[in-house]
């Protein structure tokens, strides 16, 4: 039970809450929904048991699994694969996770209240151009998530987590229910329910891809290391599926609390990263009682993201730590240093740096692309065809079954699935990508 919830503590962050609306905002709704369960279903949960599988079987992180397992063939390079994604994440991660701590503390001193929508627009655009305040938090939050680790806080944490995750469930359903109630929200649930299949596009496919594996926390180890962790009797398909369902849920919730407001308000969907932080405050500006949502909100958010923030860091701390032999300590401090550092140069990309670009991207953009819409996948190939070819054929069923004491009936087509569909998938996605773009 414990192992289950810190892995779904991973999972369910503000890459459901946040990143999911935008994205299927930017990429046109149902289309991108569509294209995103069906990536969940044939890449996602079968990704997600190949790491169960890595990271149970051998109980280590990546490195120490991949050299156990793999010793002829030595794959375990890839383990810099996925520090290098960790490192990007957590850098842009965070100052998303500052964007919550600035509004969390803006509802508690009842700022967040009074404002028209388009008050509340300015509001954003302004706070993200000052420079001292966007880096601050990012800074503060790092610092945190520092102290969290150092101090051994993160059972603490993860035993919180577990009864304030389910609120946080409660209470989207809660804003869920609001929302529908708003003049025209029809539309925004048709927004997000009815595909329009000419929207599936290279961008779309690419975008719905990478959300799923950056909101499962899937293709750089994270859910291998937590694995690690697993009873012997833990069945992994059920876990595997527990994850995804639940963590498309919590997205899916989110959706259904956002585009209705959106359309109702008269806000674009397609508003990107700032989305949330434009309509929240809306909302919260018409329900009774907005200013105490308001508090619980940012509060559990704040929540979900060091949840989430703990298990990037832990790749690159466990990997320092046992590979470089440096002190749990040490290896905190430098990958809080590295995330600091890149942090802030994030931070600044939506003022003084906005202007530097690289494939017309800002730092924060590019290290957000690079990491969902290719590291990750490129580790959802690796993982899948590495459990569908590479293993031991009797290591994986004894996996699965937990040494033939369970029955899983779909064995056969997970196998199928991490062979063939999901690999060729991810290759077919990245193609179509790169040469229609
Ligand atoms: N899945 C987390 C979220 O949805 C983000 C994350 C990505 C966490 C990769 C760990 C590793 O917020």
């Amino acid at each position: 039970m414990g192992a289950i919830a810190a892995t779904v503590g991973s999972a369910v962050g503000l890459g459901n809450i946040w990143r999911f609306p935008y994205e299927a905002g930017v990429h046109g709704g149902g289309a991108f929904l569509l294209v995103y369960v069906a990536c969940v279903l044939l890449m996602g949960i079968p990704v997600i048991v190949a790491e169960f599988v890595i990271g149970r079987s051998t109980h280590k992180n990546v490195r120490g699994a991949l050299r156990e397992l793999a010793p002829r063939h030595k794959l375990h390079w890839f383990s810099y694969v996925c520090i290098l994604a960790s490192l990007m994440i957590i850098s842009f991660y965070s100052v998303v996770c500052g964007w919550i701590v600035e509004y969390l503390q803006l509802s508690v001193r009842g700022l967040l209240h009074g404002h028209t929508p388009a008050e509340y627009e300015q509001m954003f655009a302004d706070f993200v151009q000052n420079p001292w305040r966007c880096v601050l938090w990012t800074l503060l939050f790092l610092a945190l998530n520092y102290v969290v680790l150092r101090r051994g806080l993160k059972r603490g944490i993860e035993r919180v987590s577990n009864v304030l995750m389910p609120l946080l469930a409660v209470l989207l359903v809660v804003f869920c229910v609001n929302g529908l109630t708003l003049p025209g929200a029809e539309r925004g649930v048709r927004f997000l329910f009815t595909p329009d299949f000419s929207q599936i596009t290279p961008r779309v496919a690419i975008g719905a891809m990478g959300q799923a594996f950056f909101s499962l926390s899937l293709g750089l180890s994270c859910l291998l290391t937590y694995a690690s962790y697993f009873k012997d009797s833990d069945s992994l398909v059920r876990n595997a599926t527990i994850v995804g369902v639940l963590d498309t849920v919590v997205a899916i919730l989110a959706g259904l609390m956002i585009f209705p407001a959106v359309f109702s308000y008269g806000m674009r969907p397609e508003a990107g990263p700032k989305l949330i932080f434009e309509v929240l405050p809306a909302i919260f500006e018409q329900m009774p009682g907005g200013p105490v949502w308001a508090v619980l909100l940012f509060a559990l958010l704040f929540v979900a993201s060091i949840t989430s923030t703990i298990s990037m860091s832990e790749i690159s701390i466990a990997f320092f730590s046992e590979e470089w032999g440096m002190s749990r300590n040490r290896a905190s401090i430098l990958n809080t240093g590295i995330a600091m550092v890149l942090g802030t140069l994030c931070a600044l990309s939506f003022g003084v740096l906005s202007e530097a670009t690289v494939f017309g991207m800002t730092l924060f953009e590019l290290f957000d692309y690079v990491s969902s819409n290719v590291l990750l996948p490129v580790g959802g190939i690796f993982f899948s065809l590495l459990v569908g070819w590479v293993l031991d054929r009797g290591l994986v069923r004894d996996q699965l079954t937990n040494h033939g004491t369970r029955t899983v009936r779909v064995m056969r087509p997970l196998v199928f699935c991490l062979r063939y569909v999901a690999p060729a998938a991810i290759v077919v996605i990245f193609l179509y990508g790169l040469l229609w773009r």
